[in-house]
């Protein structure tokens, strides 16, 4: 029997973290499953969703905004439809859940991140009743894995092992919106990187708030570098994760990034402070000489690991020489990426509830000095590249020319080069090709295509 979503035409439009792209590409299988055909834009859609993300006030703006700009937007021709259905998922859903619809009348759907597969009967049941439908749990029994995926890139996968997060950092939402930490049976993990492998899947992104703790609710006991070491033995040829929180890094797992072959050396490290009186204020539960401690053990088992980081500047209360303390450790770490926030006050989180004297200027002028030195340092830290020839996982053209690749190395880094003779960009994208790096900019390295791997 077709469903009712047969021949609807859909669009996603996703923001957030990977776990969101992760739901959205769940979504966008499940939909493709009943009859639904994707489509490039919300002009051209039937149907369009939005997988959102509340982890800073400007995603919830933007959202709201965009959500409100459909309102005016004329229907496709040939639609079947009476009126374009629009549906909200994602941690805003799971948050505002009724006041998305009351603030956003044209809304029909609202799901939230515990029941992605619960989008097409609210659709189906917006179109029947010709009203809003909401629907929000407050825990999942099952994985979103369980739904069948359409793979933005056919040759890497996500591949959630926990959903969740227990750690409540004085400041964050993502426990607020996602629920309590579960982890996944590592047979289903290493069932599901089997089968990627198997089918073609070059590289695999282990993803959860904090896979450290992986195996805590299930085991009794975090098993995380367990899962390194099966998913490895799958084959695959690339494997990484996130996201680490550092008062869980094991001496095991670092150890892993000296022993596992498909292990890469890069590693995302949020730090957040180099403080430990904001690191104890924001409830991070580790101080920065425990954080360095830390990349002194991964430095002396894999010495060219690259690391990333996340910073927020501007927690309340944050002094200059709080600030000072976040800068030299961001100078002495030496990242290859950081990503810079400024804090932003979320409703309902522990934070919320704190006074902060400190003015707007002083918060965006210390933001900018932090800015300046991140691109700095990661434009020193890309020069030992220079000369050195990398193997690149192409993943296509790139943004600005059609004649350059775009891919990345081993380290995480991205490396553009021109598209050797007698191929195409997307010809190429998921094989392997070897690029004699003889440019060092501060976010991308370039240079020659040396050989083909297929
Ligand atoms: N679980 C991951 C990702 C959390 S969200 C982790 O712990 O690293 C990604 C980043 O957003 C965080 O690392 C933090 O730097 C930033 N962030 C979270 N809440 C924020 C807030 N209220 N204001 C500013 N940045 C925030
Ligand atoms: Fe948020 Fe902290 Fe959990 Fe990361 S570890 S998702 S920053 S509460
Ligand atoms: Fe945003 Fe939700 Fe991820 S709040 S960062 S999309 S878990």
């Amino acid at each position: 029997m077709a469903s009712s979503l047969q021949d609807l035409t859909f669009h996603l439009v996703t923001f957030g973290c990977q776990m969101n792209k992760h739901d959205s590409e769940r979504i966008a299988g499940m939909l493709e499953a009943l009859g639904a055909v994707p489509v490039g834009s919300i002009e051209e859609a039937d149907v369009v969703a939005f997988i959102t993300c509340c982890v800073r006030e400007a995603a919830d703006t933007r959202l709201y905004g965009q959500v409100a700009s459909l309102k005016s937007l004329p229907l496709r021709p040939g639609t079947p439809l009476a009126k374009r259905l629009v549906a909200v998922g994602g941690c805003i859903g799971q948050r505002d859940r009724e006041r998305l619809c009351q603030e956003l009348p044209h809304v029909d759907a609202v799901f939230g991140t515990h029941n992605l597969g619960s989008l097409p009967q609210l659709l189906a049941r917006a179109i029947e009743q010709g009203k809003a439908q909401v629907e929000v749990l407050e825990a999942s029994d099952s994985f979103p894995t369980e739904l069948p995926s359409d793979r933005e890139r056919a040759w890497a996968a996500w591949l959630p092992i926990t959903i969740g997060c227990d750690n409540f950092c004085s400041y964050c939402i993502v426990p607020h919106v996602r629920g309590r930490e579960k982890s996944r049976p590592l047979e289903d993990v290493v069932a599901e990187a089997q089968g990627y492998v198997d089918a073609g899947v070059r590289e695999v992104t282990l993803l959860g708030q904090n896979v450290n703790s992986y195996g805590r609710d299930l085991y009794g006991e975090p098993r995380f570098a367990e899962v390194l070491d099966a998913v490895d033995a799958t084959g695959v040829e690339r494997l990484r994760f996130a996201t680490s929180h550092p008062k869980d890094l094991t001496d095991g797992v670092i150890g892993r990034f000296g022993t596992l072959r498909s292990l890469m050396p890069a590693l995302h490290l949020p730090v957040q402070s180099g403080s430990d009186r904001i690191l104890a204020a924001m409830n991070r539960r580790y101080t920065a000489e425990h954080y360095l401690s830390l990349v002194g053990k991964l430095r002396a088992v894999r010495p060219d690991i690259a690391l990333s980081t996340d910073v927020i500047v501007g927690f309340p209360g944050e002094t200059e020489e709080d600030f000072l303390a976040t800068y030299r450790l961001i100078e002495e770490v030496g990242y290859n990426q950081v990503f810079t926030f400024i804090y932003s006050r979320r409703e309902g989180t522990p934070a919320a509830a704190l006074d902060d004297p400190t003015p707007p200027e002083v918060i965006q002028e210390r933001f900018d000095r932090l800015v300046d030195l991140v691109q700095r340092r990661s434009f020193e830290l890309n020069q030992p590249y220079l000369g050195r020839t990398l193997p690149v996982l192409v993943e296509g053209a790139s943004k600005r020319d059609g004649a350059v690749l775009a891919g990345k190395d081993p380290y995480g880094s991205t490396v553009h080069a021109p598209v050797p003779e007698g191929r195409t960009a997307e010809g190429l994208a998921g094989t392997v090709v070897d690029v004699a790096i003889d440019q060092a900019r501060t976010w991308y390295l370039a240079g020659e295509v040396t050989a083909l791997h297929g």
